[in-house]
């Protein structure tokens, strides 16, 4: 894995992720299955994303002996921001591995002709600068709902931000680092490319709309 720092691109490839995704991409997979294994992955993902938090050594004693044992610095306070709708799905599975993370919502629309971001809601915890930001969203497709999510969560000035998806189009990634060099990309695949109606090739087809069975 490479190390973080500007313009990373973190493709998780562990043999879990891959299998679990190829379920997902699958066209007859039904919205529960689809669902259960986006949590899935995304507990995989937070695992990934946090491998860098800091640890502390506090005494403690097992059955057998005293020791100074390891444990997460308790002044390193995360938030996950969903990007709605789609991005509940990813959060849903890293509240299960981080609990203690405080939630943020922004809620954007792709614009169908244009493709542009328009936000229609945002509610963020207040303590936001001193919190790690992790952005999840599980299609990286033009990169423009990213990219205006981020524009508008640096104004509140967490202590760092990484964004999180399950699928990023090459094109996504690279418009996504023009605006965004500083925040790293995690993601389970690049795929190969966007069609003329903003979808990634071959994806999985529309994200919320799997999640929820609204199509
Ligand atoms: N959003 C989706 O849900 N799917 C895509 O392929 C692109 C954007």
């Amino acid at each position: 894995m490479p190390a973080e720092g500007a313009t990373d691109v973190i493709v998780i490839d562990h043999p879990l992720v891959q299998h679990k995704l190829t379920l997902m991409r699958q066209a007859e997979t039904h919205t529960q299955d689809f669902r259960r294994l986006l949590k899935e992955i995304a507990m995989l993902l937070a695992y990934e994303v946090t491998r860098d938090l800091p640890l502390k050594h506090e005494p403690i004693r097992t059955p057998l002996a005293e020791m100074k044992a390891p444990m997460l610095a308790a002044d390193k306070k995360m938030v996950i921001v969903s990007i709605l709708r789609a991005g509940q799905g990813l959060l849903d599975g890293m509240l299960e591995l981080i609990p203690t993370a405080k939630v943020g919502h922004i809620g954007l629309y792709r614009e169908p002709t244009t493709l542009t971001a328009v936000e229609y809601y945002l509610k963020l915890p207040q303590d936001i600068e001193q919190r790690d930001m992790i952005v999840v969203d599980p299609m990286l497709a033009t990169g423009n709902s990213a990219v205006a999510a981020v524009d508008r969560l640096k104004e509140a000035s967490p202590a760092s931000i990484k964004f999180v998806c399950l699928l990023a189009a090459p094109e996504g990634i690279q418009h996504f680092h023009g605006q965004h060099p500083d925040v790293p990309i995690y993601t389970a695949s690049i795929d190969e490319y966007l069609d003329d109606h903003g979808y990634i090739v071959p994806g999985l087809g529309d994200a919320g709309d799997r999640l929820y069975g609204t199509r």
